[in-house]
């Protein structure tokens, strides 16, 4: 946990509101220009957008915060994504690190990149944890990934 670090990612979340920045636009299409194969993997990309990008930049400034309701609702995402099917671990780390970079590209400060990066961080690795658990818990139907 650190206070310190959420009081400047909030800021910077602050900063996108107030400049009327809806950062999910510009981080789909980065993350369908790199991975271009898993756009047919979404039916509605106007919606799915919104979710993927709310919940991904709350995970980490919930990290930042120390909150115990990330690791249960990151064992969920994890779960439920095996719908999607077999999702490389390398896109997960992309579409983190890109949030990040449309982040801060919005809020056109360089101030909360370090403390963004760090819970980025933390939710690849929380997202790795999850993945492993729900293998051995339940090996039967698992995707399985190429990496
Ligand atoms: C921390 C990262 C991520 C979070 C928090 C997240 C969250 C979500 C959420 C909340 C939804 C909507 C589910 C619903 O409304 O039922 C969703 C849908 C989806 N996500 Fe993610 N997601 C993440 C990463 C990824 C990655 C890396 C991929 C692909 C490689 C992916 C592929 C999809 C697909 C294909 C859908 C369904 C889209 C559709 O049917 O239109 N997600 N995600």
């Amino acid at each position: 946990m650190s206070e310190a670090d959420a009081a400047l990612m909030e800021a910077s979340l602050t900063a996108v509101a107030d400049a009327g920045i809806d950062i999910r636009h510009t981080l789909f299409d980065r993350f369908f220009a790199a991975f271009p194969d898993r756009r047919a993997s979404f039916m509605v990309v106007d919606a799915s957008s919104r979710r993927m990008t709310d919940e991904t930049l709350q995970m980490m400034f919930g990290l930042a915060k120390g909150e115990g309701w990330v690791w249960p609702l990151v064992a969920e995402l994890v779960f439920t994504h095996r719908a999607y099917g077999p999702l490389p671990i390398a896109e997960y780390d992309a579409f983190i690190d890109m949030t990040v970079v449309e982040l801060g590209a919005a809020a056109g400060t360089a101030g909360a990149a370090a403390a963004w990066q760090r819970h980025a961080d933390a939710l690849k690795a929380m997202i790795r944890r999850a993945r492993a658990e729900w293998e051995s818990a339940m090996p039967v139907g698992m995707p399985q990934p190429a990496d």
